[in-house]
């Protein structure tokens, strides 16, 4: 999820932080710019005004080839032998029967993701939780626990707190107004493989639920540089629209997306951003199963079973790609991996839902009520908050949450 402008020093903390095994933290998905970028790293400092531009889905810029495609039908074949399908093993297969602590750790922490979010993230079962075989990551109302007051007066912290900043406490703003969940893959990781999770997502006004991937070990450099995939992001909204074109930005709308770049003012994502729209109804309705294909050679992106977009970099790799050598100039960072690098080491799985934040930025409109916060007023969460009466009522029960079926990965068996 993250994005765009990293703020600078947390950003670096957590990736620390984030490095393989640490015990604590991980980072929130990026951030992301407008339109939806994916996870990623976070995003600066300040009130983080998000350019609006419209993302052009440029997916396929490079397209093509990618492993292993299917051979070609035998030709007449005199009783040859069929070709046997692809053989893959599964590595990692998580049903959601419990959520065990023992594959999933919680991220706690008042940081905003990188993108001026507007949740603590905790490891309360009101948040997340396992039911019926499936995983809820489920926003909640701080004021329904501690009381409006204390949004004004108060000062959280959880002494479970793995990430700084730890203390969310009122005074040019108030106390963060979400509380909810972002869980990753605490001692698994893969390179390579076939990632599918079948979910169904949030409905709700200003609810920003991700899948994605960061890296185990940041080994070409704090984010962007050693890369971000971004399986499936989403905005809750029932009725949000690009302004310019009219094209549907909310829960009809799902986003997949590779992050990459020497550092935070160069992320090239744009470049590597594939989009499904569905033409009836959304993805908060049912469940749907989305999968990315990650080989040697690129990348694969699917939807039910359907193509959103493939990608495979060119000869001179990811920085050739981003034109890098010429914007910002300087050594290619990943001149000792392969073609792939960032993209060909350890990565780890997110799953998370936030609330507000960049990734609502301005050239979007929503309907019936216009995005109750901005960004010059110096309390956006305040804001939010006044202006419940605009998005609480789209909030209808567990809808708020990511209901996750499974999550899947399989690797090819050579
Ligand atoms: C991307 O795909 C679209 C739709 O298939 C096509 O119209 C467009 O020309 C492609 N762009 C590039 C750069 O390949
Ligand atoms: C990114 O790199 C460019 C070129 O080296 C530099 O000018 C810029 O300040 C860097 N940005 C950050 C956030 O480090
Ligand atoms: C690549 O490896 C060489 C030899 O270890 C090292 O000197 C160089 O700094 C590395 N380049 C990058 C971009 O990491
Ligand atoms: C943005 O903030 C300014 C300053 O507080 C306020 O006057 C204005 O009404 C806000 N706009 C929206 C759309 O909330």
């Amino acid at each position: 999820m993250v994005f765009l402008r990293a703020p600078p020093m947390l950003f670096l903390a957590m990736l620390a932080a984030v490095a393989v095994g640490s015990p604590g933290a991980r980072l929130s998905p990026s951030t992301r710019q407008q339109g939806s970028p994916p996870l990623g790293a976070p995003a600066g400092p300040g009130p983080a005004p998000v350019p609006a531009a419209p993302r052009a889905p440029r997916g396929n810029a490079t397209a093509p080839p990618r492993g292993s495609a299917p051979p070609p039908p035998a030709p007449r074949a005199v009783r040859a032998p069929l070709q046997p399908p692809r053989r893959e093993k599964i590595i990692f297969a998580e049903e959601f029967n419990k959520l065990d602590p023992a594959v999933w750790s919680h991220l706690v922490t008042a940081w905003r993701g990188g993108n001026q979010e507007f949740q603590y993230y905790r490891n309360d079962r009101r948040n997340s939780y396992v039911r019926g075989g499936v995983l809820y990551l489920r926003p909640t109302l701080t004021a329904r626990e501690y009381g409006d007051a204390f949004l004004y007066t108060g000062k959280m912290y959880y002494p479970d707190c793995n990430f700084e900043p730890c203390v969310s406490a009122s005074g040019a703003d108030i106390v963060l107004p979400i509380q909810s969940a972002r869980i990753h893959t605490s001692a698994f990781s893969f390179r390579y493989g076939r990632l599918e999770v079948r979910a169904k997502l949030p409905r709700g006004d200003w609810i920003w639920p991700a899948i994605w991937l960061k890296p185990a070990t940041n080994a070409y450099g704090r984010w962007p540089a050693s890369g971000e995939m971004d399986l499936v992001e989403s905005r809750g909204n029932a009725n949000l629209k690009q302004i310019s074109t009219g094209e549907p930005l909310g829960v009809q709308k799902v986003g997949a997306t590779l992050h990459f770049g020497p550092n935070s003012s160069y992320n090239i994502w744009r470049l590597t951003h594939w989009e499904k729209i569905l033409e009836r109804g959304d993805f908060a309705d049912d469940f749907h199963v989305f999968g990315m294909e990650w080989s040697p050679v690129g990348f694969r992106f699917t939807v039910d079973n359907e193509e959103i977009g493939r990608m495979a970099p060119p000869q001179g790799g990811f920085w050739d790609l981003g034109g890098f050598d010429s914007n910002p100039g300087g050594p290619n960072i990943w001149a000792n991996g392969t073609q792939l690098a960032p993209f060909d080491k350890k990565f780890y799985i997110i799953l998370n839902v936030a609330v507000g934040g960049t990734f609502f930025p301005g050239g979007m409109v929503n309907s019936p009520f216009p995005r109750p916060w901005n960004w010059t007023s110096g309390h956006p969460l305040r804001e939010f908050w006044e202006h419940r009466g605009w998005w609480l009522p789209t909030w209808k029960a567990e809808h708020t949450a990511m209901q996750v079926d499974y999550v899947r990965v399989y690797q090819t068996v050579t």
